[in-house]
Order: structure tokens, then sequence, then C-alpha cells
């Protein structure tokens, strides 16, 4: 096994993961043991809740953590990037983003945390903002924003998945930490085959579980092995070694979205995750 991580509050001492570099490490060393290979550290730079935080401090602490994680001998590689709230989506200039921004030159994205209140007109105006910027998106936990599925959510989302935008769950939302409607949620997208990768949105200190337990959470909730590898190990990597492609054609003429046949419209963007592979 070799999960990659794509979503993980590791660094220390800058929001609500990891308190200390000693908390962080006794992560690594858990990571390492359950067979967690490439973490992406994933602070918030939420500026409204973390004011503390500066982007620019985030690559030498990735540094300073990845030279602890090496001196302890565990193979735990890390990547710079950083979770990102659409308030500053909207605001952040093109050079901040690119310090957050994962992926390789040509196919860069970033990851775009859905608000808990709902998929709204600010969250769709900051993904086109980065869009148009040239980033691909990575939507951190649909399945804990209001309304996804019972409301228009999954819909307001359907242009920026069209083109080319995936949908990250987190393990805590599949092991129901979050409550049965997103514990129900996150296991439709999964079987729908909408979910792009599963992630840890690990917290040291407080939610330490890793991909480890997402994969066995994938299987109960009735992925095929091959589904949950995927999940959590390939697409993952792919994302890491080869970026979000943007602007896929459409693979049908447009029509109506409708939530409530999520079955029919995933088998076109499950389709399409799978010939990216
Ligand atoms: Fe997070």
């Amino acid at each position: 096994m070799s999960y990659v991580d794509l979503h993980c509050h590791l660094l220390p001492g800058v929001d609500d993961g990891a308190a200390t570099m000693e908390d962080a490490v006794a992560h690594a060393r858990r990571l390492h043991a359950e067979g967690v290979r490439d973490v992406a550290c994933t602070s918030h730079v939420k500026r409204a809740d973390f004011p503390g935080v500066t982007i620019e401090q985030l690559g030498a602490l990735v540094v300073a953590t990845q030279r602890e994680i090496v001196a302890e001998g565990l193979a735990v590689r890390l990547h710079p990037g950083g979770e990102l709230a659409h308030p500053d989506a909207l605001e952040l200039g093109h050079d901040q983003l690119d310090q957050i921004a994962l992926g390789p030159e040509n196919a860069r994205w970033l990851l775009l945390e859905c608000p808990f209140e709902g998929i709204d007109d600010a969250f769709v105006a900051a993904a086109d903002r980065l869009v148009r910027f040239g980033y691909g998106l990575l939507l951190a936990h649909p399945e804990r924003s209001a309304g996804l599925l019972g409301g228009d959510g999954l819909e307001r989302l359907e242009p920026l998945l069209r083109d080319g935008a995936l949908l990250q769950v987190n393990v805590c939302s599949l092991l129901g930490n979050h409550g049965l409607d997103v514990q129900d949620a996150a296991v439709r997208l999964v079987r729908a085959g909408l979910a792009g990768c599963v992630a840890s949105d690990g917290h040291p200190g407080t939610r330490e579980h890793t991909l480890q337990l997402g994969f066995h959470l994938l299987l109960r909730a009735g992925a095929s092995s091959g589904q949950a590898y995927r999940l959590t190990q390939a697409n993952p990597r792919l994302l890491l070694r080869n970026g979000i492609v943007r602007a896929l054609p459409p693979a049908e003429p447009a029509g109506a979205f409708d939530a409530a046949s999520m079955d029919v419209s995933a088998q076109r963007f499950g389709s399409e995750l799978l010939a990216r592979q």
C-alpha cells in the first residue's frame, strides 16, 4: 500500500492542525506506519479564522517539517499546498495562489473548500475566478456542504465538474463523524462514481485517522477494492504528478442536470475520471 493524502493539516502551529513540531512528527509516524507515503500540507489559509497564517511562511515550514520527518527515519514525503476558503479565493493574487497550488507547471490545481453553508453564488464566483487564472480545482469535502444532494448544490457544481474539477471526500465523513446525513452524502458520492479521491483532512490532535482507515471505509461503503485503490492511491498520485487538465469536451449534449438522477450523471463523470487514468 502507498496512500497519497491530498488534504492534511500537518504543519505545526499555523492553524487548527498540529500544534507543535512534536505533534506533526508523531502524526508522520502514524502515516508511515499506515502506508501513507505522500502528503500534501494543506493548512487553512483562511484569513478570517487564522489571521496569523501567511502563505509566504508555509514553504519554509514544509521544508523544516520534512527535515524532522527524515531525521526520524520516516518515509513520508511532504508537498506544499494549502486549503483555500472561497472568500480568500476572491481576493488573493496569482502569486499567492501559486504558492499553494499543486501539480506540474502546465496543470496546476488548488484545494478549494466547499462551504458548510452550501454552494452559493459567492462560491461559484470564487471557483470561476480560479479557473480564469488557469487553475484546476479539487473541491474539498462537498459532502459536508448543506444541500449538496437534497438541494441544488451538486447542480451548481456541474459546470465546474464539466470543466475538469474533481470532488474530494473526507475519511471522517465516511466514518460518520459529521452525522448521518454527511455520511450518507459521502457514500452516495462514492457509490455514484462522483468522488475523484478520498483524503484524510487530518488534524493531528483531534482527527488522527489516515487513508488506511479510508480504504477500509470505502470497502464498507460498497466500493470495490479497485475503486478504493483508485480513490486513495492511484487518483491522488495522478493529481500530484499530472495535475488537473481542464476544459474536458462535453461527453454529451448539455441538458438539465437532475441531482435525483445522479446515477446516470455519475456514469458520465465516472467515465471521464477513468479515462484520465
Ligand atoms: Fe481541511
